[in-house]
């Protein structure tokens, strides 16, 4: 048993990717989760697939860089449900290339959606699963929040943020008495979305495409690519019972790209 049923789960970037097969999973385990994002449309038809499953599911427009918005989605998860248990932290956005070509407003960006976004829910979000007996968040780090890569400087300077932050915050909620635990999730090379976005001069090493599974092939021990499901399992797991004694920790799913 994960303890998980009937839990109340607000998942940021939820309408894509690992955000959206974390909800999937969240919703299989018969929780109540509030998918929110900024591409409404794709975030609906994520609400509608879940809805058909007969479990509880609902779509907000939310940019994780504002805190009116967090605001209004934390308020309407409270009205909605009266709790919060888990918040997944996952929203993000890569952008790649040179240092010498990224502009102040490139780097800001980067920063507002992936930190800002992290600081702004976990503080948003503490109050009401205080309130609510406790539980857990989980932020989207990366293989890139624990190893640099050439032409990531930004994305790694968010994502090793994200990563000290995590366990900032779990030793702050342990000394306060707040019974929440924080842990963080280091995905590898996953197939989504996020990877047409990546400009060619991101490259890695040796590889010659940005294409998910053939930079895989060339940079993952053994070659696969990951799904989003390797990755919604893990933050499942995170947000369980069964990881009643993880807090502050680093999950890494990377099929040994950091081993
Ligand atoms: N795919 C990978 O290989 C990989 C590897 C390591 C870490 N990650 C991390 O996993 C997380 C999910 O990424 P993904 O691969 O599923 O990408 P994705 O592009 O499929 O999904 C990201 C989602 O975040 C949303 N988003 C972007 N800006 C937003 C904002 N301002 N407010 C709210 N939502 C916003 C997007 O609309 C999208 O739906 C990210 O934090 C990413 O950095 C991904």
């Amino acid at each position: 048993m994960t303890g998980l049923k009937d839990k109340v789960v607000l998942v940021t970037g939820a309408a894509s990717g690992i955000g959206r097969a974390c909800a999937d999973a969240f919703a299989a385990e018969g929780c109540r989760v509030m998918l929110s994002d900024i591409q409404d449309d794709l975030g609906t038809d994520a609400v509608e697939s879940i809805a058909a499953t007969g479990a509880e599911a609902v779509y907000q427009h939310h940019d994780v860089t504002s805190e009116q918005d967090w605001a209004s989605v934390v308020r309407d998860v409270e009205q909605r449900w009266g709790a919060l248990h888990v918040l997944v932290n996952n929203a993000g956005i890569a952008w790649a290339g040179s240092i010498l070509d990224m502009t102040l407003e490139d780097w800001r960006r980067q920063t507002a959606v992936n930190l800002d976004g992290v600081f702004l829910g976990t503080r948003a979000a503490i109050p009401l699963i205080n309130a609510s007996g406790g539980g857990s968040i989980v932020n989207l780090s990366s293989v890139a929040g624990l190893q640099g890569s050439a032409t990531l400087s930004g994305y790694c300077a968010t994502k090793g943020g994200v990563r000290l932050f995590t366990k900032a915050v779990a030793l702050e909620c342990a000394a306060n008495g707040w019974p929440i635990r924080v842990n963080s999730v280091h995905p590898g090379i996953i197939a989504t979305p996020i990877w047409n976005s990546i400009i060619p001069d991101a490259l890695m090493a040796g590889a010659n495409t940005l294409e998910p599974s053939e930079l895989a092939a060339e940079a993952v021990p053994g070659g696969a690519v990951g799904s989003p499901t390797n990755i919604a399992d893990g933050v499942v797991f995170l947000a369980s019972d069964q990881a009643s004694y993880m807090n502050g920790a680093e999950l890494v799913i990377d099929a040994g790209i950091t081993a």
